[in-house]
């Protein structure tokens, strides 16, 4: 609970009502707004961790009309879900997600479970997802806390706890359970959501449009501008990265599947290695590739492109080549694909960078 008494400052009714009353009038017409169904509402709510809502509705269309049950992605091919999921990210969130629903399939009967101790116990599912589709789609007076909503809370009720630090959620949580509009949960906190997207922003908050200004502390007090406190995370690490485009004489190309765990797990990429300081990018990827995959390759002095990818916590700066080998030799999770079958496999959007510079070049 945020420690001034600004909760007891705040007419809570009338502020429920205003804020309500101005998403029905005012809310986006999103995709998965139009849907009752849980599975649909729970895979927008992973979608849009992290990701921006232009860019998830058109995922998400294709997602769910691939995979438009739970039993469809329990039982779908993970080659063909992440696929689906190309490009969005933060791919564990698909894998969880695709356990999870499996999970439901098995033991509890293909139904996502209204129980909040069942749902919050699937993989994947934290107390966001949790309590956004547990008041998205059962009308549970559930709090939804992510950062927006965080943002939108800390002006409202002048909270100045760190939100960078995990343990402010709670503070957050219990002051919107305060908060809650019992009877329509759904939209109360689809309508803190909007708010954050798109009056109650992070640089500019556009105060006078907002409908809950009058009940808005930070801006009785002229502070919405330093709120919320977020202190920055250190700064991330750089790796250097050498990959190749490497090619056998009937044209096909060396893909192989990443690890089973870690940063893009099963995903398809191009042959990839650190490169220590001051090697020799050329002769230390002949080596590598040589030792990885026992082929011996030719691979051209020139570099094709530097494709630089930033993670959370990481950014890769991969220079690519591109080399040519006399034999093939594919080993463990290691394949010669033809060009166009390339495209079938799901990539990291660097290598799908990378495979689209070689394409380009072919022209
Ligand atoms: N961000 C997270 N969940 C959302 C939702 N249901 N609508 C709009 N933006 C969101």
């Amino acid at each position: 609970m945020p420690e001034n008494n600004a909760l007891e400052k705040i007419n809570i009714t009338k502020f429920q009502q205003d804020l309500v009353a101005w998403y029905q009038a005012e809310k986006r017409d999103l995709p998965w707004r139009r849907e009752q169904d849980p599975y649909k509402i729970w895979v927008s709510e992973i979608m849009l961790q992290q990701t921006r809502v232009e860019t998830v509705i058109p995922y998400f269309r294709r997602f769910i009309e691939q995979f438009p049950t739970i039993d469809s992605l329990a039982e779908a091919d993970e080659e063909a879900v992440l696929k689906a999921w190309e490009g969005l990210g933060y791919y564990s969130r698909v894998r969880n997600l695709q356990s999870a629903v499996k999970e439901v399939a098995e033991n509890y009967g293909g139904t996502v479970p209204a129980d909040k101790t069942q749902f919050l116990s699937l993989k994947g599912v934290g107390p966001y997802t949790g309590g956004a589709v547990l008041s998205i789609a059962y009308g549970l007076p559930e709090p939804a806390v992510d950062g927006n909503v965080m943002r939108v809370i800390s002006r409202i009720l002048t909270v100045w706890d760190d939100i960078a630090k995990p343990s402010t959620r709670k503070i957050f949580e219990k002051a919107v359970g305060k908060l809650m509009y019992k009877k329509d949960p759904s939209s109360f906190n689809q309508a803190l959501m909007e708010l954050g997207a798109t009056i109650c922003t992070p640089t500019s908050p556009a105060c006078l449009l907002c409908p809950v200004q009058n009940h808005c502390q930070a801006f009785e007090e002229g502070v919405q501008q330093e709120l919320p406190i977020k202190t920055k995370k250190k700064s991330t690490k750089k790796l250097r990265m050498g990959a190749v485009v490497l090619q056998a004489s009937d044209k096909t190309v060396l893909i192989e599947k990443r690890p089973e765990a870690g940063l893009l797990a099963n995903l398809w990429q191009f042959p990839n290695v650190e490169l220590p300081d001051g090697t020799n990018p050329r002769t230390f990827l002949e080596t590598f590739i040589e030792n990885e995959y026992g082929i011996k390759a030719a691979i051209n002095p020139e570099k094709l492109i530097e494709i630089t990818h930033v993670f959370s916590h990481l950014t890769w700066e991969i220079d690519v080549y591109f080399g040519t080998v006399k034999e093939k030799n594919e080993k463990d999770r290691a394949r010669f694909v033809s060009a166009a079958d390339v495209e079938t496999y799901a990539f990291p959007v660097s290598h799908q960078k990378i495979w689209k510079h070689v394409k380009g070049m072919e022209q």
